[in-house]
Protein backbone atom coordinates (compact mmCIF):
# COMPACT_ATOMS: atom_id res chain seq x y z
CA UNK A 1 0.00 0.00 0.00
CA UNK A 2 1.25 3.53 -0.80
CA UNK A 3 2.93 5.63 1.90
CA UNK A 4 -0.18 8.12 2.51
CA UNK A 5 0.80 11.71 4.73
CA UNK A 6 -1.42 14.87 5.77
CA UNK A 7 0.16 17.82 5.58
CA UNK A 8 -0.79 20.74 7.59
CA UNK A 9 1.14 24.10 5.96
CA UNK A 10 0.56 26.52 9.13
CA UNK A 11 -0.14 30.10 8.51
CA UNK A 12 2.66 31.16 10.85
CA UNK A 13 5.31 29.86 8.49
CA UNK A 14 3.24 30.81 5.28
CA UNK A 15 3.16 33.98 6.39
CA UNK A 16 4.45 36.44 9.13
CA UNK A 17 1.62 37.01 11.09
CA UNK A 18 2.71 40.34 11.88
CA UNK A 19 2.53 41.70 8.39
CA UNK A 20 -1.63 41.38 6.70
CA UNK A 21 -1.32 39.31 3.40
CA UNK A 22 2.10 38.80 3.70
CA UNK A 23 3.20 35.46 2.20
CA UNK A 24 6.83 33.76 2.57
CA UNK A 25 6.52 32.88 -1.19
CA UNK A 26 10.09 31.38 -1.35
CA UNK A 27 9.88 29.47 1.77
CA UNK A 28 6.77 28.10 0.64
CA UNK A 29 8.06 27.58 -3.09
CA UNK A 30 11.08 25.30 -1.30
CA UNK A 31 8.29 23.34 0.58
CA UNK A 32 6.33 22.56 -2.14
CA UNK A 33 9.02 21.00 -3.89
CA UNK A 34 10.01 18.71 -1.37
CA UNK A 35 6.17 17.85 -1.56
CA UNK A 36 6.56 17.31 -5.31
CA UNK A 37 9.17 14.72 -4.22
CA UNK A 38 7.57 12.52 -1.64
CA UNK A 39 6.36 10.12 -3.80
CA UNK A 40 3.29 8.77 -1.29
CA UNK A 41 -0.19 10.20 -1.52
CA UNK A 42 -0.99 13.56 0.44
CA UNK A 43 -3.75 15.24 1.64
CA UNK A 44 -2.74 18.91 1.85
CA UNK A 45 -4.15 21.55 4.51
CA UNK A 46 -3.58 25.17 4.88
CA UNK A 47 -3.76 27.53 7.90
CA UNK A 48 -4.87 31.60 7.64
CA UNK A 49 -2.13 33.41 9.01
CA UNK A 50 -2.16 37.19 7.99
CA UNK A 51 -5.10 36.34 5.66
CA UNK A 52 -7.21 34.80 8.17
CA UNK A 53 -6.62 35.53 11.19
CA UNK A 54 -6.91 39.65 11.14
CA UNK A 55 -9.76 39.31 9.26
CA UNK A 56 -11.78 36.53 11.43
CA UNK A 57 -10.41 39.01 14.82
CA UNK A 58 -11.54 42.48 12.88
CA UNK A 59 -15.52 40.86 12.33
CA UNK A 60 -15.43 39.01 15.04
CA UNK A 61 -15.58 35.50 13.75
CA UNK A 62 -13.91 32.38 15.66
CA UNK A 63 -14.04 28.80 15.92
CA UNK A 64 -15.39 28.76 19.63
CA UNK A 65 -19.12 30.12 18.34
CA UNK A 66 -21.99 30.95 15.52
CA UNK A 67 -22.15 34.35 14.12
CA UNK A 68 -26.11 34.60 13.33
CA UNK A 69 -24.93 37.46 10.63
CA UNK A 70 -22.87 37.15 7.51
CA UNK A 71 -20.95 40.34 8.38
CA UNK A 72 -17.21 39.25 7.61
CA UNK A 73 -18.20 36.57 5.92
CA UNK A 74 -17.40 37.01 2.31
CA UNK A 75 -14.63 39.18 3.09
CA UNK A 76 -12.52 36.58 5.49
CA UNK A 77 -13.40 33.52 3.08
CA UNK A 78 -12.42 35.91 -0.12
CA UNK A 79 -8.59 36.38 1.63
CA UNK A 80 -8.73 32.61 2.27
CA UNK A 81 -9.20 31.55 -0.75
CA UNK A 82 -6.73 33.99 -2.17
CA UNK A 83 -4.10 32.29 0.03
CA UNK A 84 -5.12 28.90 -1.03
CA UNK A 85 -5.02 29.91 -4.89
CA UNK A 86 -0.88 30.94 -4.09
CA UNK A 87 -0.44 27.43 -2.39
CA UNK A 88 -1.82 25.74 -4.81
CA UNK A 89 -0.31 27.34 -7.28
CA UNK A 90 3.12 26.91 -5.75
CA UNK A 91 2.11 23.04 -5.83
CA UNK A 92 1.42 22.42 -9.46
CA UNK A 93 4.69 24.18 -10.24
CA UNK A 94 6.37 21.68 -7.99
CA UNK A 95 4.00 18.58 -9.60
CA UNK A 96 2.11 18.73 -7.03
CA UNK A 97 -2.08 18.35 -8.78
CA UNK A 98 -4.52 19.31 -5.66
CA UNK A 99 -8.49 19.16 -5.72
CA UNK A 100 -9.77 21.72 -3.48
CA UNK A 101 -12.04 20.68 -1.17
CA UNK A 102 -13.32 23.90 1.18
CA UNK A 103 -14.54 22.95 5.16
CA UNK A 104 -18.02 22.94 3.75
CA UNK A 105 -17.57 20.01 1.64
CA UNK A 106 -15.92 17.76 4.48
CA UNK A 107 -18.40 18.83 7.16
CA UNK A 108 -21.85 19.15 7.49
CA UNK A 109 -24.22 21.80 9.48
CA UNK A 110 -23.20 20.22 13.03
CA UNK A 111 -20.14 20.67 11.98
CA UNK A 112 -19.02 16.76 11.83
CA UNK A 113 -17.93 15.42 8.95
CA UNK A 114 -20.21 14.12 5.97
CA UNK A 115 -21.05 10.79 5.50
CA UNK A 116 -19.16 10.04 2.62
CA UNK A 117 -15.83 11.91 3.07
CA UNK A 118 -13.75 8.51 3.07
CA UNK A 119 -14.94 7.09 -0.46
CA UNK A 120 -14.49 10.98 -1.93
CA UNK A 121 -11.19 11.33 -0.36
CA UNK A 122 -9.80 7.90 -1.39
CA UNK A 123 -11.19 8.29 -5.20
CA UNK A 124 -9.21 11.51 -5.35
CA UNK A 125 -6.08 9.88 -3.39
CA UNK A 126 -6.17 7.09 -5.33
CA UNK A 127 -6.51 8.79 -9.23
CA UNK A 128 -3.13 10.78 -8.05
CA UNK A 129 -4.16 14.29 -6.64
CA UNK A 130 -3.58 15.95 -3.29
CA UNK A 131 -7.37 16.69 -1.51
CA UNK A 132 -6.61 20.32 -0.36
CA UNK A 133 -8.53 22.15 2.13
CA UNK A 134 -8.06 24.99 4.44
CA UNK A 135 -8.96 26.70 7.35
CA UNK A 136 -12.21 28.66 6.38
CA UNK A 137 -15.81 30.55 7.31
CA UNK A 138 -18.23 27.55 7.15
CA UNK A 139 -21.40 27.39 7.44
CA UNK A 140 -23.59 25.42 10.38
CA UNK A 141 -26.84 25.40 12.14
CA UNK A 142 -27.64 29.23 13.06
CA UNK A 143 -24.88 31.12 10.94
CA UNK A 144 -21.42 30.73 10.20
CA UNK A 145 -18.41 29.49 12.31
CA UNK A 146 -14.63 29.42 11.77
CA UNK A 147 -13.54 25.68 11.16
CA UNK A 148 -9.48 25.53 11.64
CA UNK A 149 -7.13 23.37 9.45
CA UNK A 150 -6.06 21.62 12.79
CA UNK A 151 -9.02 20.03 12.72
CA UNK A 152 -9.60 19.52 9.14
CA UNK A 153 -6.23 17.78 9.92
CA UNK A 154 -8.11 15.49 12.50
CA UNK A 155 -10.87 14.84 10.23
CA UNK A 156 -8.38 13.68 7.15
CA UNK A 157 -6.80 11.92 9.97
CA UNK A 158 -9.42 10.06 10.57
CA UNK A 159 -11.19 9.23 6.89
CA UNK A 160 -7.73 8.62 5.29
CA UNK A 161 -5.82 7.08 8.19
CA UNK A 162 -2.27 8.19 7.04
CA UNK A 163 0.97 7.25 8.27
CA UNK A 164 1.98 9.87 9.79
CA UNK A 165 0.59 13.50 9.98
CA UNK A 166 3.16 16.64 10.08
CA UNK A 167 2.33 20.00 11.11
CA UNK A 168 4.65 22.85 9.47
CA UNK A 169 5.06 25.87 11.44
CA UNK A 170 7.62 28.59 11.91
CA UNK A 171 9.70 26.63 14.98
CA UNK A 172 11.30 24.09 15.62
CA UNK A 173 8.57 22.01 16.96
CA UNK A 174 7.09 22.28 21.01
CA UNK A 175 9.78 24.25 22.74
CA UNK A 176 9.97 24.53 26.15
CA UNK A 177 10.63 28.24 26.08
CA UNK A 178 9.20 29.92 22.58
CA UNK A 179 12.10 32.39 22.67
CA UNK A 180 14.75 29.30 22.50
CA UNK A 181 14.59 26.89 19.85
CA UNK A 182 17.38 25.12 21.55
CA UNK A 183 14.63 23.93 24.31
CA UNK A 184 13.05 21.61 21.85
CA UNK A 185 11.37 18.55 22.87
CA UNK A 186 11.75 15.80 21.14
CA UNK A 187 9.35 13.66 22.03
CA UNK A 188 5.78 13.83 23.58
CA UNK A 189 3.18 11.49 24.73
CA UNK A 190 -0.26 12.42 23.86
CA UNK A 191 -1.13 13.16 27.26
CA UNK A 192 2.22 15.43 27.83
CA UNK A 193 0.88 18.01 25.29
CA UNK A 194 -1.35 20.39 27.22
CA UNK A 195 1.45 21.99 29.31
CA UNK A 196 3.08 23.58 26.32
CA UNK A 197 -0.01 25.12 24.92
CA UNK A 198 0.86 28.66 25.96
CA UNK A 199 -1.23 31.77 26.15
CA UNK A 200 -1.68 33.30 22.82
CA UNK A 201 -5.16 32.83 21.34
CA UNK A 202 -6.74 34.09 17.73
CA UNK A 203 -9.73 33.03 15.91
CA UNK A 204 -8.85 29.21 16.35
CA UNK A 205 -7.55 28.74 19.39
CA UNK A 206 -3.60 28.92 18.96
CA UNK A 207 -1.46 26.27 19.78
CA UNK A 208 -2.95 25.01 22.55
CA UNK A 209 -5.67 24.17 20.11
CA UNK A 210 -2.89 22.66 17.47
CA UNK A 211 -1.66 20.25 20.39
CA UNK A 212 -5.28 19.16 21.44
CA UNK A 213 -5.16 18.21 17.95
CA UNK A 214 -1.73 16.77 17.86
CA UNK A 215 -3.42 14.58 20.65
CA UNK A 216 -6.22 13.35 19.42
CA UNK A 217 -4.55 12.50 15.80
CA UNK A 218 -1.87 10.50 18.26
CA UNK A 219 -4.32 8.36 19.52
CA UNK A 220 -5.50 7.52 16.31
CA UNK A 221 -2.49 5.09 16.61
CA UNK A 222 -0.88 8.28 13.84
CA UNK A 223 2.40 9.45 14.79
CA UNK A 224 2.47 13.13 14.97
CA UNK A 225 5.39 15.46 13.69
CA UNK A 226 5.67 19.05 14.14
CA UNK A 227 8.65 20.64 12.41
CA UNK A 228 9.68 23.41 11.06
CA UNK A 229 9.00 24.59 7.64
CA UNK A 230 12.58 26.65 7.47
CA UNK A 231 14.51 23.37 8.21
CA UNK A 232 14.13 21.05 4.79
CA UNK A 233 16.19 18.48 5.90
CA UNK A 234 13.59 17.98 8.97
CA UNK A 235 10.50 18.32 6.92
CA UNK A 236 12.18 16.05 4.77
CA UNK A 237 12.63 13.04 6.83
CA UNK A 238 9.68 14.16 8.84
CA UNK A 239 7.57 13.15 6.00
CA UNK A 240 9.25 10.00 4.91
CA UNK A 241 8.91 8.26 8.61
CA UNK A 242 12.67 8.93 9.85
CA UNK A 243 14.41 10.76 12.90
CA UNK A 244 14.19 14.34 12.39
CA UNK A 245 14.73 17.56 13.77
CA UNK A 246 11.74 18.29 15.57
CA UNK A 247 9.03 17.12 17.83
CA UNK A 248 7.58 13.40 17.54
CA UNK A 249 4.08 12.62 19.21
CA UNK A 250 4.37 8.69 18.66
CA UNK A 251 0.55 7.02 17.63
CA UNK A 252 -0.43 5.19 20.45
CA UNK A 253 -4.22 3.81 20.82
N1 LIG B 1 5.50 25.80 23.36
C1 LIG B 1 5.43 26.27 22.11
N2 LIG B 1 6.23 25.73 21.15
C2 LIG B 1 6.18 26.19 19.87
N3 LIG B 1 5.34 27.21 19.45
C3 LIG B 1 4.52 27.76 20.36
C4 LIG B 1 4.52 27.32 21.72
N4 LIG B 1 3.61 28.06 22.42
C5 LIG B 1 3.08 28.92 21.54
N5 LIG B 1 3.61 28.76 20.29
C6 LIG B 1 3.25 29.56 19.13
O1 LIG B 1 2.45 28.79 18.26
C7 LIG B 1 2.71 29.26 16.93
C8 LIG B 1 2.18 28.25 15.96
O2 LIG B 1 0.77 28.18 16.13
P1 LIG B 1 -0.18 29.19 15.40
O3 LIG B 1 -1.60 28.78 15.55
O4 LIG B 1 0.17 30.61 15.72
O5 LIG B 1 0.32 28.99 13.91
P2 LIG B 1 -0.25 28.10 12.76
O6 LIG B 1 -1.20 27.10 13.27
O7 LIG B 1 0.95 27.70 12.01
O8 LIG B 1 -1.03 29.23 11.94
P3 LIG B 1 -2.55 29.16 11.42
O9 LIG B 1 -3.41 29.06 12.63
O10 LIG B 1 -2.70 30.43 10.70
O11 LIG B 1 -2.54 27.96 10.57
C9 LIG B 1 4.19 29.47 16.90
O12 LIG B 1 4.49 30.45 15.91
C10 LIG B 1 4.46 30.02 18.31
O13 LIG B 1 4.45 31.42 18.30
MG1 LIG C 1 -3.07 27.95 14.34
Amino acid sequence: LEDRVVIKLGGSFLSQKSREFSVRKKELDAVCSILGKFGGGMAIVHGGGSFGHPLAKRYGLSSSKVSPTAEGVSETREAMQRLSSIVCDSLQRAGVRTYVLPAVSLLDLKGEEREDIEPLLNIVLSLGLSPLTYGDVSVVKGGFTIVSGDLLSYILCRAIRPSRMVFVIDLPGVLKDTGDPDSLITELEPSGLSRYAGSVKDATGGFAYKLGMAAKIASLGIDTCIVSGFDEDALISSLKGGQFRGTLVKGKR
